[in-house]
């Protein structure tokens, strides 16, 4: 009885670690397939980074929000950048808190960069 539990445990072990390369595996393709779209891959990583820190817990992981409560990001246009660096560093809407004290400039275009790839780095 307790060598043929562990056989399901090592099956069951094995069906994981081959799940885990598989879902590995198509994290590299789509962001090899998707650093073209992106203005700056560098940049963009960065702003993931950052994304990460301070956005995630509203905005969502990779962007997709939870509810609706969040501006969904994947939305945001990916012609103003203008917007964008208002919106971030004023805030919007006493819902949206400002950034501007917090993140530099520099920091505040990685997250544009991130911004472009549409959640999908
Ligand atoms: C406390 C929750 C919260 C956090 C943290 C947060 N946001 Fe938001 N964000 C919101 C809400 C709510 C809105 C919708 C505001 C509205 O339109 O009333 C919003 C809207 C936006 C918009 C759209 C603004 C527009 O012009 O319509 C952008 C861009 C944005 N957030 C970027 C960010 C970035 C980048 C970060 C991290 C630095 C961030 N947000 C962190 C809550 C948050």
């Amino acid at each position: 009885m307790k060598a043929r539990s562990g056989f399901w445990i090592s099956v069951v072990g094995l069906t994981l670690v081959a799940a885990s390369i598989a879902v590995a595996a198509e994290t590299t393709t789509t962001t090899a397939a998707l650093e073209p779209t992106a203005s700056d891959p560098a940049l963009a990583i960065k702003g993931r980074t950052l994304y990460a820190t301070n956005c995630v817990h509203c905005h969502g992981v990779n962007m997709v929000t939870p509810g609706t409560v969040a501006f969904d990001l994947r939305e945001f246009p990916h012609d103003d950048h203008a917007r964008f660096v208002h919106s971030v560093t004023n805030g919007k809407n006493n819902r949206m808190p400002p950034w501007g004290d917090i993140l530099k400039p520099d920091e505040i275009d990685a997250l544009w960069a991130y911004v472009l790839t549409g959640g999908k780095l």
